[in-house]
């Protein structure tokens, strides 16, 4: 390692960082993360903390996980690349499509598409959905349908249905046919609607009002995360995804599961689809399926939209889209090792059970800190707390405070999570509840600082 002197000196200096203004990451330098062990992570003057933010929602795992390192080094000796594009294969994408199909059978999904990334497996989703049509001579079906504060990465067809300005405005025109409805999110939603049962059945409503408004025959799918990530943890009533389906179900529109932070049980189950009891035609996946210690992705299909791929006799079906690095050995040795890893224990159980504490612990926060208008969570390892200036009149907060809250909270022990108004806490799957309880104390002393 480079000095430290040369590391902060040099910092942002020759890099952009991503989701971040490169003149603010000049004026505050970002914290250089030097190591990690187990479900803490150590900066470059030594400082260690909990790492509340489990990676970006990805280190399920944790960061000691020795057999999915072991797993990456013996790949790279045995073949550390091949492409799978048409011709080709490898003995590890082979076996861990098998693995996959084991794993999301309680689900539906039975092939995968495998990726790079979360916006990779999205853009495949989206695009295997209009192929789907096309195939069954549908081709009109090209639009998609979304929700208000969803997150669904960054390439264009992604960002296109993503739910958040923040993502969209820089990078507009988007693609043409995307369409949004209001999410369920309790705290703030158009119909003034607090209780969640009710603001579930009118989004719906809002569904079937936009799916009549644009035509089913013109949607192809309906795009949503179990329960929403980046927008600020937003979990749905249980009636939401269900409803979902039935909609699409009934009006020829495919439901992609964007299941990117949730697959491989952040929601305490081991998919968000299940843990709604939905089955949907694909789902999404990324980050957690190698612990995030390689970039990597899967996109799981229906057993129902695979035959009608497989069964293709025009030609309509030939798969024009793929990454070089679709199907890496490496990443694909990651995702076995990581599989088996995920296997032992009750990782969901463990995720539900922290999940609750944190819940619990957010919520006695709130008690004691004006400042958190809302608290969200309690499915899983998924919480958010709102800021706000003002309680009762749920005012935005002062720029530069969240940033003092994680700033303090950092100090007092534990990594946080800003995101707008939101602080976010998404730690990896094993905390203990001691950790959890260090979390909860470190945002103690960032909310008291605020
Ligand atoms: C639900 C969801 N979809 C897609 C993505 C994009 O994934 P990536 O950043 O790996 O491209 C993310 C990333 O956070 C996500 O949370």
């Amino acid at each position: 390692m480079k000095d430290i002197n040369f590391l902060k000196e040099k910092n942002a200096r020759s890099l952009w960082h991503p989701m971040a203004h490169p003149a603010d990451s000049l004026a505050n330098p970002p914290t250089i993360v030097t190591g990690a062990k187990g479900v803490r992570i150590s900066d470059v003057d030594g400082h260690e903390v909990v790492d509340g933010v489990g990676g970006l929602w990805n280190v399920n795992l944790g960061y000691s996980c020795q057999p999915i390192k072991d797993a990456i080094a013996a790949q790279l000796d045995a073949l550390p690349y091949y492409s799978i594009f048409r011709g080709t294969s490898n003995d590890q994408v082979i076996q861990l499509a098998e693995e996959l199909r084991e794993f999301f059978a309680p689900d539906g999904l039975t092939r995968a598409f495998y990726t790079s990334g979360g916006s990779d497996s999205v853009e495949t989703a989206l695009r295997l959905a209009r192929q789907y049509h096309k195939i069954r001579g549908e081709a009109g079906r090209v639009k998609f349908l979304s929700l208000k504060k969803g997150y669904h990465g960054t390439h264009f067809g992604g960002a296109s249905v993503n739910g958040n300005a923040n993502f969209r405005s820089a990078y507009e025109p988007l693609l043409a046919g995307c369409h949004h409805i209001p999410a369920p999110y309790t705290y703030r939603n158009p119909f003034n609607e607090t209780d969640p049962a009710k603001l579930a059945q009118l989004c719906l409503a809002a569904l079937e009002d936009e799916i009549a408004f644009q035509g089913p025959g013109s949607i192809a799918a309906f795009i949503m995360e179990p329960v929403l990530g980046a927008g600020g943890v937003i979990p749905p009533h249980e009636s939401f995804m269900p409803g979902v389906r039935e909609i699409c179900t009934r009006n020829g529109i495919l439901l992609i599961a964007d299941e990117v932070i949730t697959a491989f049980g952040r929601t305490g189950s081991w998919t968000g689809s299940r843990h709604w009891g939905v089955q949907p035609d694909f789902a999404c996946t990324a980050k957690a399926i190698t612990n995030g210690y390689f970039p990597f992705g899967a996109v799981m299909i229906a057993e129902h939209v695979a035959e009608v791929f497989e069964g293709d006799e025009t030609g309509r079906a030939a798969i024009g889209h793929g990454y070089t690095y679709s199907g890496h050995p490496v990443g694909a040795a990651a995702a076995l090792a990581c599989l088996a890893e995920m296997r032992r224990g009750d990782l969901p159980g463990n995720a539900a059970a922290r999940g609750t504490q944190m819940h619990r612990g957010l919520l006695a926060l709130q008690d004691k800190h004006d400042i958190v208008g809302d608290v969200r969570g309690g499915h899983g390892l998924m919480s958010a707390i709102e800021l706000v200036g003002d309680r009762a009149k749920k005012t935005p907060i002062d720029k530069g405070t969240a940033a003092r809250v994680q700033e303090t909270a950092y100090q007092a022990g534990a990594m946080v999570r800003v995101s707008g108004a939101n602080i976010i806490l998404s730690p990896p799957l094993v905390v203990t509840e001691a950790d959890v309880q260090v979390i909860l104390s470190a945002l103690d002393k960032g909310l008291s600082a605020a």
